[in-house]
């Protein structure tokens, strides 16, 4: 069989990634991210897709450029449907649809949350690593979902477990914003959380029946502590900022582990996968690998590359919808909510 060559793009949120793919192999993987949201303390939806209408003509021009292809060489076009931001979805879907047409090429729209999933499925040259088996339990965690997924193959996939209302990342970043960190605030808490003692302070934990998550609570309980802490000595965050960071971490880690243990007993499923943003996070990830030794689990945390909104991950669930001959019309339109 010829080798397939996917385009994918991805513009769900703040960055904009267009990514080539032969077959399941990684051959380019741009990324623009956008600096703008920074001074906003969080993503302003209108900023993002007048960012993503800026970069992604020369994103995509550099992808090919990087992977050393000409665009008559595609197979299709992949790109996200949703869920997302509307107005940054449409820069990415309609940027798509123009360029199949001129191209005459299939075009694939993928589900941004399936493709956190599949980032495990590409091939890296030089980083050959040990892919999921079928089932597996994929905790995805990212700004905007916090789900544990029970993963069948690479189309069926059933959410067991879901936030029911903040995601874990959107608790890193709001805590974050509290502490006077810049957006996204995540990976600071992660850097402060390594000098930081992580038993210094206690925040709330929820207590929810199966296997859902909350993160509200901790929320309110983190900035109550700020506020009582700050009327007597202004200086709180500032002194003890690593602890803080250290302890949220903590809480937020427990939180996410507790259910991503009880969901592999209930299920007898001991292949395990992390996947989205705070997947990137040190703590998260030694407490998956400890609890592996403990429990005889066989772990899959993603390259750090891929754990970030990417455009890879979207072109790797294109090629296996390409596989299919699973291709969607121009009248394709994104959906800001969209299930797995
Ligand atoms: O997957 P992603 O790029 O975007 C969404 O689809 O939402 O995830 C972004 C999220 C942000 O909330 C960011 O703070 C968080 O991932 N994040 C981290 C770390 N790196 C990124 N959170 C904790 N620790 C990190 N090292």
């Amino acid at each position: 069989m010829n080798s397939t060559y996917i385009l994918g793009i991805e513009s769900s949120c703040d960055d904009t990634s267009a990514a080539v793919l032969k077959d399941r192999t990684l051959l380019s993987n741009v990324i623009a991210s956008q600096k703008i949201h920074e001074a906003y303390g969080g993503v302003v939806p209108e900023l993002a897709s007048r960012a993503h209408e800026q970069n992604i003509v020369p994103v995509v021009d550099q992808a090919l450029k990087q992977a050393g292809i000409n665009k008559k060489d595609l197979s299709a076009i992949a790109f996200t449907l949703g869920p997302g931001l509307m107005g940054s979805l449409l820069v990415g879907t309609s940027f798509a649809k123009g360029l199949a047409l001129s191209l005459r090429l299939p075009l694939i729209q993928v589900n941004h949350l399936h493709g956190h999933i599949l980032a495990h499925f590409i091939r890296v040259e030089g980083k050959e690593k040990t892919e999921p088996r079928f089932p597996f339990i994929c905790l995805l965690v990212s700004g905007g979902n916090s789900q544990l997924v029970l993963v069948h193959s690479v189309k069926e996939m059933e959410i067991i477990g879901q936030t029911i209302d903040d995601a874990a990342g959107e608790a890193f970043d709001k805590c974050g914003k509290m502490l006077g960190l810049d957006y996204p605030a995540g990976p600071q808490i992660d850097r402060l959380a390594a000098i930081g003692d992580p038993v210094s302070f206690r925040f709330s934990k929820p207590q929810i029946p199966g296997f859902d998550y909350s993160f509200s609570g901790l929320k309110t309980s983190f900035l109550y502590r700020l506020r009582d802490e700050m009327a007597t000595n202004g200086d709180f965050i500032r002194e003890r900022k690593a602890d803080l960071s250290a302890s949220l971490q903590a809480t937020i880690v427990d939180i996410l582990m507790d259910k991503l243990i009880k969901a592999s007993k209930e299920y007898k499923i001991k292949e395990i996968a992390l996947s989205g943003g705070v997947s990137a996070n040190s703590g998260l990830r030694k407490a998956v690998e400890e609890t592996a030794l403990k429990k005889g689990w066989t772990i899959h945390l993603p390259a750090l590359s891929f754990t970030t909104d990417n455009a890879a991950m979207i072109a790797v669930a294109g090629y296996y919808k390409y596989l299919e001959q699973d291709f969607c019309g121009l009248d394709a339109a994104p959906y800001s909510r969209v299930s797995i």
